[in-house]
């Protein structure tokens, strides 16, 4: 496995005008469409960078996009790293530290998932407020141990109010985060409810552990994107997860763009 080299990455993104930005943006399966919302938009493969990792699944491109929208620069993220793919936490993290490394201070980090909570339906929009998973460390070996992980009952009620106010319907619970690829049994999913689940994913915990460990506002979006195994009947694929991301992108889309103009402090 190549080492992230992250003084290489930051210099080729410099090299091609992004020396930083308002906010950054990590696009989920599905969720790819957003980068046509900025304006003055700049896409970068990320095969173009050098030492930076490349993306192996379907439904996320592997391209940083960067440009404007409502006058606030954004760097979005289409295609992150998961472990399920075989990489190590520090690829799975990279662009976590990207967005460190380029001083950016606000992240939105966004996934499809599994519904486990009754209340919740395919297409429903949550607001992470707090995670979990199985392997409850995260964040990269030999850094400080931190008391404060990520809990977004402080910004709740705001981000709540401002989905409101653009008429978008924002759920909010607690994300627990597998390892995947199989998709969970229906024995894990009963478990997973009675530890206090509401969706179930394969990704964005570790980010938003970690980014949070690094002092950036983190706020996370899932897409509920099918309920999990056996809390409806079917069988789960990753076409279903593209089907539903495209019926509700458009409020997606318009909800991190808010997310965006938001001054939380
Ligand atoms: N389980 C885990 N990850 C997922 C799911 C799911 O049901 N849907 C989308 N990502």
């Amino acid at each position: 496995m190549k080492q992230v080299k992250l003084d290489t990455i930051i210099q080729g993104l410099q090299n091609r005008g992004i020396k930083g930005a308002d906010a950054a943006v990590i696009l989920g399966s599905g969720l790819g469409d957003f980068a046509a919302m900025l304006e003055n938009r700049q896409d970068i493969p990320y095969a173009e960078i050098d030492d930076m990792p490349t993306v192996s699944v379907a439904g996320h491109a592997g391209t940083f996009h960067y440009g404007t929208i409502g006058g606030k620069t954004v760097l979005a993220f289409g295609g992150r790293f998961h472990s399920y793919e075989g990489y190590p936490q520090e690829v799975t993290l990279a662009l976590v530290h990207i967005t460190h490394r380029l001083g950016i201070k606000k992240l939105i980090i966004s996934n499809a998932a599994g519904g486990i909570t009754s209340r919740l339906q395919v297409g429903d929009l949550l607001l992470i407020t707090d995670c979990m998973g199985p392997n409850l460390s995260y964040g990269l070996r030999g850094t400080p141990k931190v008391t404060h992980r990520f809990d977004n009952v402080p910004l709740r009620s705001r981000i709540l109010k401002l989905a409101a106010s653009e008429g978008i319907t924002l759920q909010h619970g607690t994300y627990l985060y597998v390892s995947g690829p199989t998709y969970e049994t229906k024995a894990e999913i009963r478990a997973f409810r009675i530890m206090g689940a509401d969706v179930v994913g394969m990704s964005t915990a570790p980010e938003l552990v970690e980014a949070t460990r690094l002092g950036i506002l983190t706020i996370g979006l899932t897409l509920v994107t099918n309920m999990a195994t056996g809390v409806s009947s079917g069988k789960l694929d990753h076409s279903e997860v593209k089907e539903t991301a495209e019926s509700r992108k458009d409020d997606f889309g318009r909800l991190v763009s808010r997310l965006i103009q938001e001054s939380f402090d």
